[in-house]
């Protein structure tokens, strides 16, 4: 219990909530339709490790219709993503079936296998790239990994480069990078 809450506390340190722009987003998931085979309502599985208010989870459910799965270290957040759930299951906006697609876990990504996966998101500080080696060691050959704002370095042992997603247009200095599992 007090080592959870501990590497909870030093996580939350590590890497805060803050959202990925809507605007990004957008332009995340077009290029991985059109680069990297994203298919809509097909059998492949999203993941985004560390998924905040499950803003994106939500989005690759309703907008692509693929199995979504958030994994967040912060139950307040898991909360508000339920709630965003609810209201928008409530408003119609989400019907039941895309609500089945959607997945919460409560846990620490570090421990979490990666097998599973064809798209794994993260938004992270390149002070934890250095942790995650195991965690991307797990990852199926070919998953895709998409890291937004900062590359992923030390990696290059599992990970190959493929393409560099400028927002310069929107922000400057703001990219997401994708990978391939090799
Ligand atoms: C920068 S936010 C990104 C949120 C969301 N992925 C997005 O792009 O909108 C990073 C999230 O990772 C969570 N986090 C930090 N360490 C974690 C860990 N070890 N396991 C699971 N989640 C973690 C934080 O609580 C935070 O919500």
């Amino acid at each position: 219990m007090y080592e959870n809450n501990f590497r909870k506390f030093y996580s939350q340190l590590d890497l805060p909530f803050q959202e990925t722009k809507q605007v990004f987003l957008k332009r995340i998931f077009k290029t991985l339709e059109r680069e990297f085979d994203l298919r809509k309502n097909s059998k492949q599985i999203f993941i985004d490790l560390g998924s905040g208010n499950g803003q994106v989870i939500i989005y690759s459910a309703i907008k692509y219709g693929i199995r979504s799965i958030g994994i967040e270290i912060d139950p307040i957040l898991i909360k508000e993503a339920k709630k965003s759930i609810r209201l928008l299951k409530q408003s119609k906006i989400l019907e039941k079936k895309v609500l089945r697609r959607i997945t919460l876990i409560c846990g620490d990504f570090y421990t979490h296998s990666l097998k599973n996966y064809d798209f794994i998101y993260i938004y992270s500080l390149p002070t934890m790239h250095k942790y995650l080696k195991h965690v991307f060691q797990t990852a199926k050959n070919g998953a895709i990994i998409i890291s937004h704002m900062y590359p992923l370095k030390g990696l290059t042992k599992y990970l190959e480069f493929k393409f560099k997603l400028d927002h310069s247009k929107e922000i400057q200095e703001i990219s997401t990078f994708f990978y391939r599992k090799i």
